[in-house]
């Protein structure tokens, strides 16, 4: 029972002390959030990990974070993730061998441009190397305008990766709407002929959570609660992230909400347990899926199942290390290149 694995991950912990500290991302399901001692974005999440002082970091969250997190810590700690199918499909929609091969058309299509390569936190650790090893950077929902500031500044155009959603919401924050265009790198045909003309050329990368949501369910949305106000993520697609009153990552979300006065009714476009856990922190506001029944839950997120979380645990009570992510140390020094870049600007 449930009871049962809550008092068998509680031994654990106790026996294990400060030699262990769990972090959890937003998304994750609610048993998972209550053990975590640090629940937050995937920005924050990596800032916790490189101040942890454990020797174990147990990450509830996907493989890319958990990558990023090995990355940060020290050589001495160790990361760890409970279930080893937690892969976001967005991160493998770019994966470095493919975007290695596009990287030779789509310099040919504009031969004469210093094309920056920008990638998504949302990417595995070797597309991050790639990145840095072409001049580029690591961004987040948070900074991807600073970022894209700071490429444009050292070359003519940037390539995003992987999510076509965010790469274009930035541009169009940055009034650069009209210097975009998507590159399909199963089929870079067409898509070739306009890359000597844009600013940002999109890789045809997207969260299928978030490109659910559309204006009709913003309008509906609107209708049915009229007082209410919306708030959405930016990996969501651009009229969307247009209609909404408020756009930010999911510690964005998490602050807009938690500031609402009481009675207020958000309607919160993001993954359906972060939506949850809003209505169960914030009781006094209102908050509802912005797409009603049909919002989905991201399935690499829930793949931490808190049995898996219970095993890992005591393996380490018994001496055993499961499940620990370790970036190659060739990856590993231009991973935190990329990641370096974005986090001095
Ligand atoms: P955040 O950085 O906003 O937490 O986003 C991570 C993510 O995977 C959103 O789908
Ligand atoms: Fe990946 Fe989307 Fe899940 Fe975030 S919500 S981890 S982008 S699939």
């Amino acid at each position: 029972s449930q009871q049962d694995r809550t008092e068998r991950i509680e031994r654990s912990l106790d026996r294990l002390g400060d030699s262990v500290v769990i972090l959890g991302h937003n998304y994750q399901r609610r048993e998972i959030v209550e053990h975590a001692d640090f629940v937050g974005d995937s920005y924050q999440l990596s800032a916790e990990a490189a101040n942890a002082d454990a020797e174990y970091v147990l990450f509830c969250g996907v493989t890319f974070m958990a990558e990023s997190a090995d990355i940060i810590t020290d050589d001495d700690q160790t990361v760890i993730l409970p279930s080893m199918e937690a892969s976001c499909p967005m991160a493998g929609m770019a994966e470095a061998l493919q975007v290695d091969s596009a990287w030779g058309d789509i310099e040919s299509a504009a031969p004469d441009a210093d094309i920056v390569p920008i990638t998504y936190m949302n990417s595995y650790a070797d597309l991050k190397a790639f990145c840095a090893e072409q001049g580029g950077a690591v961004c987040t929902s948070s900074n991807a305008h600073r970022v894209f500031e700071w490429a444009l500044e050292r070359g003519d155009k940037i390539l995003f990766l992987p999510d076509k959603h965010l790469g274009e919401n930035t541009a169009h924050r940055l009034g650069l709407e009209d210097g975009v265009v998507e590159w399909n790198p199963w089929n870079p045909g067409e898509d070739a002929n306009d890359v000597a003309d844009v600013d940002i050329i999109l890789w045809d990368g997207y969260c299928q959570v978030h490109e659910r949501f559309t204006t009709e369910h913003v309008e509906q949305v609107r209708d049915d609660y009229p007082d209410a106000r919306v708030v959405v993520h930016p990996e969501c697609r651009r009229e969307v992230v247009e209609s909404a009153d408020v756009v930010g990552s999911t510690a964005t979300i998490r602050e807009t909400v938690a500031d609402a006065d009481p009675g207020e009714t958000w309607a919160v476009g993001t993954e359906i347990h972060l939506v949850h856990h809003l209505q169960r922190w914030h009781p006094e506001a209102s908050v509802v899926p912005l797409c009603g029944d049909a919002c989905m839950d991201c399935n690499a997120m829930q793949q931490t199942d808190p049995n898996y979380l219970t095993w890992v645990l005591e393996e380490l009570v018994a001496g055993r290390e499961r499940n620990v992510i370790e970036v190659p140390p060739e990856e590993k020094e231009l991973a935190t290149l990329a990641l370096n870049r974005m986090l001095e600007l």
